[in-house]
């Protein structure tokens, strides 16, 4: 029986590098925020662990949107694993608060974990060491919440906030020449936000600003037309394969979803491995 679940959102890999360590070092139970876009997340499970990046110094708008409609135990204990690039604690922790505390659960703890910005550009140098610092962080957090850690007060102001609509607008985006149609922006791509058509990719309006198509793209063909974000490198976490999170973040790690991933997006996890 599951008495563990960890719901992970994540563009580049880092979250989802995250949600495994912590998934590994609890026990079994790890699952995509994106598999209930159109289902309600109902869990009661004892330790419910939530796993995703700032975006603009709070939550994701996707993963609220998703958590507005959610309900949890009462008695759960609920912690939050925020994943940034300057690694500095910010609004999501009280934004997620009045999520959980509308979905009826209270969150007991939240962590930052500093890794790569996949937004604005960290050094090589900078990225290097966070990559190498991940790990203890990762260990410190699973022992924290082994040992049932309580390290945040809920906000009684956060359930009012939670009831806003956080405005992070999605992404624009340009298309280079050198697109070939491959479709792995469209494989990715949690929202379902993009289609191949003549043989070129098209964004379409329902963008989380992940900035997984930029980044993941093997033309690097997908670029941001909001300030120099466009200019940037690629990053991707360097443990995780892009087929791995298309599968597990979007569809499910089952072998009919497989199937399903297959047929969709005319890719398979082996083929989308880019080393
Ligand atoms: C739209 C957007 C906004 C971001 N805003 C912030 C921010 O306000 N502060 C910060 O430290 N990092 C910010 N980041 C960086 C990410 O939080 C960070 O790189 C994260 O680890 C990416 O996780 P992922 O690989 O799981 O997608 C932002 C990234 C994106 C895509
Ligand atoms: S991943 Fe890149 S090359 Fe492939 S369809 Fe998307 S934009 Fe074009
Ligand atoms: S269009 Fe790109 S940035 Fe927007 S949700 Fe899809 S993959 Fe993420």
């Amino acid at each position: 029986m599951v008495i563990k679940m960890i719901y992970f959102f994540s563009g580049t890999g880092n979250s989802y590098w995250a949600a495994k360590q912590i998934a590994a070092g609890l026990g079994e139970g790890l699952e995509s925020f994106v598999l209930y876009r159109e289902k309600m997340l109902v869990c009661n499970d004892a330790v419910i662990g939530f796993v995703m990046p700032t975006y603009m110094w709070d939550a994701p708008k996707f993963v609220r949107g998703i958590l507005k409609r959610a309900s949890l135990g009462k008695d759960s204990y609920i912690f939050l694993v925020m994943t940034s690039n300057k690694g500095r604690k910010n609004f999501g922790y009280t934004s997620i608060d009045g999520l959980v505390q509308n979905a009826g659960g209270r969150l007991s703890a939240a962590f930052m974990v500093q890794m790569p910005g996949n937004a604005l550009e960290s050094s090589a140098e900078e990225n290097e060491k966070r990559l190498k610092e991940a790990p203890a962080r990762m260990d410190e957090i699973v022992k924290a919440v082994q040992d049932r850690t309580v390290n945040y007060k809920p906000k009684r102001r956060a359930l009012a906030k939670s009831k806003k609509d956080f405005s992070l607008r999605g992404a624009s985006f340009a298309i280079l020449p050198e697109c070939d149609g491959c479709g792995l922006c469209a494989g990715i791509c949690p929202t379902g936000n993009i289609q191949i058509v003549d043989g070129k990719a098209v964004h379409g309006s329902q963008c989380a600003s992940c900035f997984a198509c930029m980044h993941w793209c093997p033309k690097h063909a997908a670029r941001i037309t909001t300030g120099k974000l466009g200019n940037r490198s690629q990053y991707t976490h360097p443990d995780v394969r892009v087929g791995e999170l298309m599968v597990n973040q979007k569809i499910s790690a089952s072998a009919s979803h497989k199937l399903h991933a297959q047929i969709h997006t005319g890719w398979t996890a082996s083929e989308t491995d880019r080393g």
